[in-house]
C-alpha cells in the first residue's frame, strides 16, 4: 500500500486565493493595504530562505511587507525599540520577529521579544494572552504551523473528531498548540516526548499522528498503525551524503536531488513510512506552504479587528 500523500501546496495556494480577495476589501475600507513588519536579526541562512517565501507570497496577496534587518550584533534593547516602534505605528497590523535570534542576544531574549509584540499584532500567535486564548478555544490569532496542520487536514477531509491523536513534540510552537487545536475538534490527545517510555507503542495507537520533533526520518514504520494519517512537521537539511542515502535509499529521486543540490530536506518522518500510513504529508510540500499561507491569513486577520476595535 502507499499513503495518500496530502497536498500542502494546493491547499497553501487556495488559502492564499480566499486571503486575497479579503485584502482588497480591507484596502478599500482602510484605504491601505494590511502591513506586516518583519524583523530579521543576523544572517542565518535558512532565516534568509524562510523570509524570502514569506515576502513573497505576501506580495502576491497584496500585502504591505517591509523587512527591518539588525546586524548580528545588535543589542535586545535596539530590537525591543523596533518592536516598540511598529507596535505603536498604524501601518502594521501585524509583527513579525524572525527566530532564531543570535545567540549573543542572551538567553530568554526571544521570550522577552514576543512578550512585548502587542498581542494584537502577534500574528505568530506566541504571545503569551494569545496562547491563553488558544487553551480557552476562543484564540483569533493562532501560531501559524499548527493552525495550518488543521487547515490541511480539514480541507483534506480527514477525520478528527473521535480519533485517538498521538503528537511527539512538546515545542510552544508546535507541539502543545497542535495538541489543544486537536482537542478541541474533539480528538483524544496524547502528547508525547523524548522521554516518553516505548514511543512506538504509544504512536501506534494513533489514527493520527503528529510528528514535530525535528529529528530527521525518526518516525519508522514501527510507530504507524495500518492506515493511520501522518503529519511530518520536520524539515531539517541534510548535507552528509551516507545519512542522506541510508534515510532515501540508493538510486531514489531524493538522492538525485541530493547530488543535484549537496543539500536535502528530511522531515521526522521516514520515507518507508508511507509503505503503512493511510495518508502523509510530504516533505516538501506538506505542512511547510501552510506555515506561510496562515501568516497571510493571520495578518489579514489582525487587520480586520484592528479596524473593527476602532468602530470605524
Ligand atoms: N522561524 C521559523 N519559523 C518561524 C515562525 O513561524 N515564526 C517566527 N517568528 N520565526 C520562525
Amino acid at each position: 500500500m502507499s499513503a495518500r500523500l496530502l497536498d500542502g501546496t494546493a491547499v497553501a495556494a487556495q488559502i492564499r486565493a480566499e486571503v486575497g480577495p479579503r485584502v482588497a476589501a480591507f484596502a478599500a475600507r482602510a484605504r491601505r493595504p494590511p502591513g506586516l513588519g518583519i524583523v530579521l536579526v543576523g544572517d542565518n541562512p535558512a532565516s534568509e530562505t524562510y523570509i524570502a517565501g514569506k515576502v513573497k507570497a505576501a506580495a502576491g496577496v497584496g500585502l504591505r511587507i517591509d523587512l527591518e534587518r539588525l546586524p548580528a550584533t545588535a543589542s535586545l534593547a535596539q530590537l525591543l525599540g523596533i518592536v516598540e516602534r511598529l507596535n505603536g505605528s498604524d501601518v502594521y497590523d501585524g509583527i513579525l520577529v524572525q527566530s532564531p535570534l543570535p545567540e549573543a542576544m542572551g538567553a530568554g531574549a526571544e521570550r522577552r521579544v514576543f512578550d512585548v509584540i502587542h498581542p494584537a499584532k502577534d500574528v505568530d500567535g506566541f504571545h503569551p494572552i494569545n496562547v491563553g486564548r488558544l487553551m480557552q478555544n476562543r484564540a483569533t490569532l493562532i501560531a501559524c504551523t499548527p493552525s495550518g496542520i488543521m487547515e490541511l487536514l480539514e480541507r483534506s477531509q480527514i477525520a478528527i473528531a473521535g480519533t485517538r491523536a498521538v503528537v511527539i513534540g512538546r515545542s510552544d510552537i508546535v507541539g502543545k498548540p497542535t495538541a489543544i487545536l486537536l482537542l478541541h475538534r474533539h480528538a483524544t490527545v496524547t502528547m508525547c516526548h523524548s522521554r516518553t517510555p516505548d514511543l512506538p507503542a504509544i504512536a501506534r495507537e494513533a489514527d493520527l499522528l503528529v510528528a514535530a520533533i525535528g529529528r530527521p526520518a525518526f518516525v519508522t514504520p514501527a510507530f504507524i498503525k495500518g492506515g493511520a494519517t501522518v503529519v511530518d512537521v520536520g524539515i531539517t537539511r541534510l548535507t552528509d551524503r551516507a545519512q542522506v542515502e541510508r534515510i532515501v535509499g540508493a538510486g531514489s529521486k531524493r538522492l538525485q536531488d541530493f547530488e543535484r543540490r549537496g543539500s536535502v530536506v528530511i522531515g521526522d518522518v521516514h520515507p518507508s513510512v508511507a509503505e503503512v500510513a493511510g495518508a502523509l504529508t510530504p516533505v516538501p510540500g506538506g505542512v511547510g506552504p501552510l506555515t506561510v499561507a496562515m501568516l497571510l491569513k493571520n495578518t489579514v486577520t489582525a487587520a480586520e479587528e484592528r479596524f473593527k476595535a476602532r468602530g470605524r
